[in-house]
């Protein structure tokens, strides 16, 4: 089994978890959220980012792949999910395992977010499971191995 990293990255506004619509996304804080993975995964390194910025989301992508030390990517591109074709083509551009979720159920909600522009370049989709999207996000790179 690889010992590299899996990047858990973190698009718009989940910066605000927590304090965002908490009957939506849930109480935690997306700090509360890393930390319960690092402690659910002891032996697994993690790289956890967030940004507002869909540029910097891509160069982290891009970055990522060229360090070479990484053997996934867990992914909430947040609103970018519905309309970022930027982000798609970088997922597709890249050799890296990205697996997309959401902590709420995006099919369950409004029409315009059950249009995902990035789940046919991702390895699948975890959406609607709160925190543990992420868990199960981990899971699925780790037993593809
Ligand atoms: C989200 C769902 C998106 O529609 C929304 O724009 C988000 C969060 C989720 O985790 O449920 O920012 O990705």
């Amino acid at each position: 089994m690889s010992t590299s990293a899996i990047l858990v990255l973190n698009g718009p506004n989940l910066s605000r978890l927590g304090k965002r619509e908490p009957e939506v996304y849930g109480s935690r804080t997306l700090d509360d959220i890393n930390r319960e993975l690092a402690e659910s995964f002891p032996g697994v390194a993690f790289d956890f980012c967030q940004s507002e910025d869909e540029g910097a989301l891509i160069e982290k992508i891009f970055r990522t792949e060229d360090g070479g030390d990484c053997r996934g990517v867990v992914l909430n591109a947040g609103a970018l999910t519905h309309y970022s074709i930027a982000l798609r083509d970088a997922i597709s551009a890249v050799k890296l395992p990205v697996v997309e979720v959401h902590l709420s159920n995006i099919y369950a909600r409004e029409a315009f977010r059950r249009t995902s522009v990035i789940s046919e370049v991702c390895l699948g989709v975890i959406s609607g499971f709160g925190a543990r999207s992420y868990h199960l996000g981990v899971r699925a790179i780790l037993d593809r191995e």
